[in-house]
C-alpha cells in the first residue's frame, strides 16, 4: 500500500513514517518544515517539501497516486493558538480543506488524521469517552474539532473512509525518532533537560488541584503504541465512515509522579519547584479507550517508565559527544 505523511518530519509523523515503512508500507512524507526536521524523515520514505496552504503543489504530489493518507501537518501549541488563532485557523483548517480537495481529486479514499483530546475542553466526566460533549478551551482544540467536523462530512457526501484519532499525552521515541521542538512545554522533555543538566528544575504547575498529591493528572501514551494504532485504523477504514478514537493508556499520572519516574530512570535528583496553575490546564485528561480496544484490538502495551526511558536515551543521544 502507497502512504502519504503529512507532517512526516515532525515527532509522531516521523516516528509513523519509520513503523509503515517496517511494515512494508511504501511511504511519501510531505512537510513544509516549518516546525519539523529534514533529517527526521526516515530513510527509505520519499521526500516533499510542500505546504498544504499551497494547494496546487499538494495537488501535484497527490497526483503520485495513494491509497490512504495519514495526516500530522499542523501547528500544534496550545498557547500559541490563543495568541495566534488565525496561524492556527490558516494552517490547519485552510490546510486540510486542501488536502480532502486533493484527495478527492485524485481518488484517494482512505484518510487518518491526528485530533486531540483538547477537542473536549474541561471534561464534565472522566475517563473521557467519544460522546463526551466537545467543548475546546483553546483555538488549537477548535481547529482539530472543526477538522474532524470537516471530515465527517466528507465521508457522508464523497464516500471518504477516516478516522480522527484522538491522542492524550504522547511521550517516548522510536530509537532516533523523539520530541525536538524549539521552544519545549510539553513535561517529560522538561523534565529531562533537568536532569541533562539544561535546566535547574521543573516548575510543577499547581499543586491545589483536586487530585490525590494536589498536581495535575494526564494519560500518557507512549509514541511507539500511539503510532500501532494508525496503523490499525488505516487498514480498518471503510468508505462512507468516519470513525473517531481516544488514544491512551486509560490510567493517569499526576505531574509528582512523572517526577518520580524520570528520577529512577535518570539517577538525577530532578529538583521540582512548587508553581502556580498553568492557564487553561484543566485537572484531570485521562481517556476511555475502549472504542479502539474492541473495535480495532489494539492496546497500549508500554509503561511510564519505557515512555520515560526511551525520550531519555533519544535526548542523551542528540547531547554533544564529550
Ligand atoms: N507541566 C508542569 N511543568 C512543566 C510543563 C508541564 O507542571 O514545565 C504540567 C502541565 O501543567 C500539565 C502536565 O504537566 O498539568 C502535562 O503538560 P504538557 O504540557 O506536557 O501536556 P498538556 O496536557 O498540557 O497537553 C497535551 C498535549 C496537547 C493537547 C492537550 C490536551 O500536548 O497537544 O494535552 O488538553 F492539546
Amino acid at each position: 500500500m502507497k502512504v502519504l505523511v503529512t507532517g512526516g518530519a515532525g515527532y509522531i509523523g516521523s516516528v509513523v513514517a519509520q513503523q509503515l515503512l517496517d511494515g512494508g508500507y511504501d511511504v511519501v512524507v510531505l512537510d513544509d518544515l516549518s516546525t519539523g526536521h529534514r533529517d527526521a524523515v526516515p530513510e527509505g520514505a520519499a521526500f516533499e517539501e510542500v505546504s498544504l496552504l499551497d494547494l496546487d503543489a499538494t495537488g501535484r504530489v497527490l497526483a503520485g497516486g495513494f491509497d490512504g493518507v495519514l495526516h500530522f501537518a499542523a501547528k500544534s501549541l496550545v498557547g500559541e493558538s490563543m495568541e495566534r488563532p488565525e496561524l492556527y485557523y490558516r494552517n490547519n483548517v485552510c490546510g486540510t480543506l486542501n488536502l480532502l480537495d486533493a484527495m478527492r481529486s485524485q481518488g484517494c479514499r482512505r484518510l487518518v488524521f491526528s485530533s486531540t483530546a483538547a477537542t473536549y475542553g474541561e471534561p464534565a466526566q472522566v475517563p473521557i469517552r467519544e460522546d463526551a460533549v466537545t467543548s475546546p478551551t483553546n483555538a488549537y482544540g477548535a481547529t482539530k474539532l472543526a477538522i474532524d467536523a470537516m471530515i465527517s462530512f466528507e465521508c457522508l457526501a464523497h464516500g471518504l473512509g477516516a478516522a480522527s484519532l484522538r491522542y492524550f499525552n504522547v511521550a517516548g521515541a522510536l530509537g532516533p525518532r523523539g520530541e525536538r521542538h524549539a521552544v519545549e512545554t510539553h513535561l517529560i522533555p522538561i523534565v529531562l533537560q533537568v536532569a541533562l543538566g539544561q535546566r535547574d528544575a521543573v516548575a510543577v504547575f499547581g499543586t491545589d488541584y483536586p487530585t490525590p498529591d494536589g498536581t495535575a493528572v494526564r494519560d500518557y501514551i507512549h509514541v511507539q503504541d500511539l503510532g500501532r494504532a494508525h496503523l490499525l485504523a488505516l487498514e480498518a477504514s471503510r468508505a462512507g465512515k468516519h470513525v473517531i478514537y481516544n488514544l491512551g493508556n486509560g490510567a493517569g499520572f499526576s505531574v509528582r509522579e512523572v517526577v518520580d519516574v524520570a528520577r529512577e530512570v535518570t539517577g538525577h535528583p530532578i529538583p521540582a519547584r512548587d508553581a502556580g496553575r498553568r492557564a487553561g490546564d484543566p485537572s484531570v485528561l485521562v481517556a476511555a479507550s475502549d472504542r479502539i480496544q474492541q473495535e480495532l484490538g489494539w492496546q497500549a502495551e508500554k509503561t511510564l517508565q519505557d515512555m520515560v526511558a526511551d525520550a531519555w536515551a533519544f535526548a542523551r543521544s542528540r547531547q554533544p559527544a564529550g
